[in-house]
């Protein structure tokens, strides 16, 4: 028999109507009738649209890259960043890891002539399209007309931002972008120095561009 503070709770519920209780479950279960199949159905929407345009979403990969003139055969996961590939996977640690959100530049590297964050750049859309990185710019021992702008103007201080300045320079120039100064700073702005090399920094650049900067 039950007690009577609950039988006559069960008593009342009974006459006024379901408890709290079973219209929690009640519309629980309303809700997961009326939610869950459309959920589903969304997941599988959207994984039938992905797997035909991209087969690989999960585990590693097979993946080539042209860098700096040499083809590399690597296995990846699909989500590693080229920024990621290129310093932990080849050892080419030139292009620097600074805040790793697109926010600094300092892994800037070139994608098919095109500047390019790195680090915000998945190792597979770089595929089948050449890629240049700090290390390739020299010829042997003859340093790119910015490396030795970058040397000369001493458009560094502690060198960090460098490799990425260097690379959006060398593009920066070849877009056309460096003809004034107002220009060049506003093209460059993507790279963030810390050390206040900016003048100088301009200057190189505004060099290789043919032109003197005027501050
Ligand atoms: S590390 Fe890529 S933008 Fe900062
Ligand atoms: S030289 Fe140090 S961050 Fe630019």
């Amino acid at each position: 028999m039950l007690p009577p503070d609950q039988s006559s709770d069960a008593a009342n519920s009974a006459a006024a109507g379901p408890s709290r209780r079973t219209f929690l479950k009640q519309t629980g279960g309303l809700l997961g009738v009326a939610l869950a199949p459309p959920l589903a159905g969304q997941a599988e929407a959207i994984a039938d649209k992905m797997a035909p345009a991209s087969p690989i979403l999960s585990g590693p990969t097979n993946v080539s890259l042209t860098i700096n003139g040499q083809t590399k055969n690597l296995r990846l996961e699909p989500r590693t960043t080229l920024l990621d590939t290129l310093r932990e996977y080849l050892d080419l640690t030139g292009s620097k890891k600074g805040c790793d959100h697109g926010q600094c530049g300092a892994c800037t590297v070139l994608v098919d002539g095109q500047r390019v964050n790195s680090c915000l750049t998945l190792a597979i859309m770089a595929q089948g399209k050449p890629i240049t990185t700090i290390e390739g710019l020299a010829k042997g021992d003859d340093l790119h007309p910015m490396q030795e702008a970058f040397l000369k103007h001493d458009g560094f201080q502690c060198g960090y931002c460098t490799p990425g300045q260097i690379m959006s320079g060398v593009a920066c120039v070849k877009e056309g972008h460096a003809t004034t100064d107002a220009q060049t700073r506003e093209w460059m702005s993507g790279n963030l120095c810390r050390c206040g090399a900016y003048p100088n920094i301009l200057a190189a650049v505004r060099e290789v561009a043919g032109q003197q900067a005027k501050g």
